[in-house]
């Protein structure tokens, strides 16, 4: 068997920018570095190159793509945008906070991104690398997480190229490390009601203050199905024990704050002060290092709710989960 090329680097200059904007025009799937982590980029009106985003990841077809746009005022002509999601697009775009809202009616989007659903999830990424190339592209883009389904978020375009061969991925732009490091957060727009889909890059009280308190998706007995909430791994490869106080000499530890317990085999600290939007920007690339350290599992200090620690835990209470996946388990 011929060992496969992996998909090339490129620095974020003029020239490339252009060619990832033909590559996509031409139906070629582009790794994109945006503020949350690297997207897999493909045209999001186009069904083949959808398609080819879910085969690259090896992604369930029921669980739908985010589709980004360059600016804010892209938006109504893919979806209905009611009052409250143009407040929070006003407050937030560009950002990481992502709406899930009705489809129009003559939306270009691929169904398939909506994986059949009426509802189309929507973002405006902050990187400017990330708009140079949806503008040079001239259509809107489905940009999933660029991993294999399933496992950690990459925070650089090594994690990206490492991932994915060049026949899958054309071109990786590296635009250095991602500043937020995880997720954006999903925000779903049902009727006048405004339901957390899942915590990410932009925190709950930033959102609040906007929407008022945010409805849980869980007691929501109207939303529609809401496959961002289903449980997913974001997990490597060495079983995670969450809430450590104290550590084993054969664990990996991935410590918070002060007052680090002693004796892991390699310790890695999210924010040594304590600062939850450092510990999320920290969080994919320690728990990749962690993952090759030869440590038997990897255990977790407690983080504190506030801020970005929502979505850091439940990525972290998502890389913990069993293993085995029930079927209609959404991985992303
Ligand atoms: O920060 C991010 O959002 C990154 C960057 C690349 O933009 N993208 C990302 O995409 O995290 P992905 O595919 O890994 O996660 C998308 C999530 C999935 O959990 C999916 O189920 C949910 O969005 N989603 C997409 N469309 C939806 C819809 N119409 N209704 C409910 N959830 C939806
Ligand atoms: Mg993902």
């Amino acid at each position: 068997m011929t060992p496969q090329t992996l998909a090339p680097i490129k620095p974020p200059v003029a020239e490339t920018i252009a060619q990832a904007g033909r590559l996509l025009k031409g139906g070629f799937l582009v790794g994109l570095p945006t503020e949350t982590v690297y997207g897999l980029a493909g045209d999001a009106t186009s069904d083949r190159a959808v398609a080819a985003i879910f085969a690259a990841k090896g992604r369930p077809g029921f669980n739908p793509l985010i589709v980004h746009v360059a600016d804010a005022a892209d938006a109504p002509a893919l979806a209905i945008v009611p009052p409250v999601a143009q407040a929070l697009i006003d407050a937030f775009w560009p950002g990481p906070l992502t709406l899930v809202l009705q489809r129009r009616a003559d939306c270009p989007v691929s169904l398939l991104a909506s994986a059949g659903l009426d509802t189309l999830a929507l973002r405006c990424p902050a990187h400017p690398v990330a708009r140079a190339v949806i503008r040079a592209a001239g259509v809107p883009l489905a940009a999933p997480s660029a991993n294999p389904s399933g496992r950690l978020s990459p925070t650089s375009a090594r994690d990206v190229a490492d991932a994915f061969p060049e026949d899958r991925v054309a071109l990786v732009i590296d635009g250095g490390a991602t500043p937020v490091g995880v997720e954006s957060t999903i925000v779903g727009l049902f009727g006048d009601r405004a339901v957390m889909l899942r915590p990410g890059g932009l925190s709950r009280a930033e959102i609040e203050a906007v929407t008022g308190p945010l409805a849980e998706a869980g007691d929501d007995a109207d939303a529609p199905r809401s496959p961002g909430r289903l449980l997913s791994h974001y997990a490597p490869g060495l079983p995670v024990r969450l809430d450590a106080t104290g550590v084993a000499p054969d664990e990996a530890l991935l410590a918070f704050g002060a007052g680090v317990p002693e004796g892991a085999l390699v310790v890695e600290n999210l924010s040594p002060r304590g600062d939850t939007a450092e510990a999320a920007a920290n969080l994919f690339a320690m728990l990749r290092r962690l993952d090759r350290s030869g440590a038997r599992a990897i255990a977790v200090m407690p983080i504190p709710a506030t801020g970005l620690g929502e979505a850091i835990r439940d990525r972290l209470a998502r890389a913990a989960a069993p293993r085995e996946a029930p079927s209609r388990e959404a991985a992303s």
